[in-house]
């Protein structure tokens, strides 16, 4: 994964290029590092650790720099160590890299070299671009660039300097997400827009294996042909704040309490282009993890709303590789916050290969899913920071839930007036969800007695089993504590043995008609001596010794994830916070998964 910037201009190079680190953290956090250029050298300093270490190192230095580059890294190749940190040298020192990505033939480029003298020092795949760009170098960096990345396989964003010129900034790249940002003080690269934000939203976004040469004063592009480009320069519209935590302990708390926001300005966006269903007999939901869990609320919706004869969810993972029966009469629709995760490309690629038509639901703007697709519905979430995904899952919801009610109209499964009366529905989520917000203080009390958990699991049944996987990922992710979502009705057929004292069962209930059924499951595990948390607008819930009880406002059966998945989030962020964890940058974990 991992997060590259690099600056040139009039300024301080190292504050620019740190505080850019800081918003790319997300993206990983196994060590940080810069190299900028001083007088006749590049001065590096890199260590493994979050970047707060590298910044109490930097404190206590000065360097007088206007250019270089910066990593924050999640280690593909080699352990989270200093010297396996980006940035790399060459042997000479004359090139510096900071890579995002994987160089697939690192092992023979390395031999190669290795052969012809060329000392490594660390066990990273990236130091072989660094290595092999000095070995190039004939004196011109654009050149050795082309080169260099031609001789390349696998995936790549690449900031790359060169002590002989003193004066350019050079960047790449294929499969992994690249900007380069402009303004009066000077120039960017970054993987993403929240690195630069501050300084400018004027923006190109780099396709593959296009190159960016930079100076203080220009922008050049060129194809790897060597040919000059014209790119079209993007505005971005996210303010500073929004990627900011404004106060709040953690992105996390921000992001969930934004909701109300961005769900208005999801359901507001019009959906402008989207395919006609009637000519398709087959839809694939396809995305991974909170994305994926999307995916699985929306087929209930889409089955039945528009009583399509297949409609299946899928891993991208697993789409990618099991030879999928999709062809042109199948829309594949893909589920994507970040727009970059490597699975759901390699899925869209490959079931574009096949013939199928792509939709993608994405909310970075420019984003390869967003490019590449054939259709494309924004959500309108903002940045978000924290890895573990809140606002962006909401407003994947309500695009889903849009999508199905469009559909069920073109199909002719819905008359229009339902279709509208549904709109309205969604268009009260909104509101609902700022209603739940008010029990914030209840939701955080409760948590902070479930810490002691060893193991937590979520039920519901229908859609509310839907939203328990989503509950469930959460907590794990977050808290650390052992979490399994099931099906009510699957509990008797084996998972009930799990259940015993020190278990909590979080149960969800929005399901009117399923009432009765889902309060038999946890009759069965209170028995077993589990202690159970009901989130529920049905009526007849209420509270005992054994059940706590949060109440939710009334909703459509089919839009309720939105109103339960607000309770669990808050749920884990609590218990999280009660813990005393790092919960915008949870272990082994990253924000954007461009890597397999
Ligand atoms: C969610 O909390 C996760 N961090 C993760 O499962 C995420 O949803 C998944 O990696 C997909 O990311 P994407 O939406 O950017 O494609
Ligand atoms: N492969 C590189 C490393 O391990 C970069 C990792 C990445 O971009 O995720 O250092």
């Amino acid at each position: 994964m991992c997060g590259i910037i690099g600056y040139a201009g009039d300024e301080s190079a190292v504050p620019i290029i740190v505080d850019g680190l800081k918003k790319l953290e997300y993206r990983g956090y196994d060590s940080a590092g810069i190299a900028v250029f001083t007088k006749d050298s590049f001065k590096v300093v890199k260590q493994k650790g979050r970047l707060v270490g590298l910044e109490e190192r930097l404190e206590n230095t000065t360097i007088t720099s206007n250019m270089g580059i910066g990593h924050t890294r999640w280690a593909t190749h080699g352990e989270p160590s200093d010297v396996n940190s980006h940035p790399h040298l060459g042997s000479g020192s004359k090139i510096a890299v900071v890579h995002n990505g994987i160089i697939e033939n690192y092992k023979q480029l390395k031999a190669q070299l290795e052969r012809r003298g060329v000392k490594f020092v660390s066990q990273t795949d990236s130091e072989v671009v660094a290595q092999l760009a000095e070995y190039y170098y004939n004196g011109n960096l654009l050149d050795t660039v082309i080169k260099t990345a031609n001789a390349l396989e696998g995936s790549y964003a690449l900031g790359i300097m060169c002590l002989e010129e003193p004066d350019v900034l050079v960047a790449v790249k294929k499969d992994n997400p690249l900007i380069v940002g402009v303004s009066e003080k000077g120039n960017f690269i970054a993987s993403d827009v929240p690195a630069i934000l501050k300084h400018t939203n004027q923006v190109f976004y780099l396709e593959d294996k296009e190159i960016a040469v930079l100076t203080k004063r220009a922008v050049q592009f060129f194809n790897m042909d060597k040919e000059l480009l014209t790119k079209q320069i993007e505005t971005i519209t996210w303010s500073v704040d929004s990627a900011e935590k404004g106060g709040y302990p953690h992105f996390m708390l921000k992001e969930i309490v934004e909701q109300p926001k961005v769900l208005c300005d999801t359901i507001q966006s019009e959906i402008i282009k989207i395919p006609d269903i009637t000519s398709f007999n087959k839809i694939v939901i396809t995305a991974c993890g909170s994305a994926y869990n999307a995916g699985v609320v929306s087929k209930y919706v889409f089955e039945r709303l528009c009583r399509f004869p297949s409609i299946e969810v899928e891993l991208a993972s697993e789409f990618r590789y099991k030879d999928a029966c999709v062809d042109e009469k199948t829309l594949v629709i893909l589920v994507s916050q970040s727009g970059e995760t490597a699975d759901t490309i390699a899925a869209m690629r490959e079931a574009k290969t096949k013939g199928a038509i792509t939709l993608s639901i994405v909310n970075v703007v420019g984003s390869t899913l967003a490019k590449e697709a054939d259709y494309t519905v924004y959500t309108a979430a903002g940045p978000e920071i924290a890895v573990a995904t809140t606002k962006a899952f909401s407003t994947q919801l309500v695009v889903l839930y849009k999508l199905a009610v469009k559909f069920a109209v073109q199909l002719q499964k819905i008359s229009a007036d339902e279709g509208r009366k549904l709109s309205d529905e969604i268009a009260s989520i909104p509101d609902k969800v700022a209603e739940i917000l008010t029990k914030i203080d209840f939701i955080q009390k409760y948590a902070s007695t479930c810490i002691g958990y060893k193991s937590i699991f979520f039920i519901g049944r229908n859609i509310d089993y839907a939203i328990a996987l989503e509950g469930s990922l959460k907590l794990k992710e977050i808290s650390y504590i052992h979490s399994e979502a099931y099906a009510g009705g699957e509990l008797k057929h084996g998972t009930i043995s799990l259940v015993e004292e020190n278990t909590l069962v979080v149960a969800i209930s929005c399901c009117q008609r399923l009432y009765s059924k889902i309060f038999s499951n946890i009759e069965q595990v209170i028995s077993r001596g589990a202690k159970v948390f009901l989130v529920s607008n049905v009526e007849a819930a209420e509270e005992t010794d054994k059940l706590s009880l949060l109440k939710l406002p009334n909703i459509h059966e089919l839009f309720s994830p939105s109103l339960s998945v607000i309770v669990l989030q808050l749920f884990s962020y609590y218990v999280a916070a009660n813990k005393g964890l790092d919960i915008d940058k949870p272990r082994n974990l990253a924000k954007s998964v461009t890597v397999e």
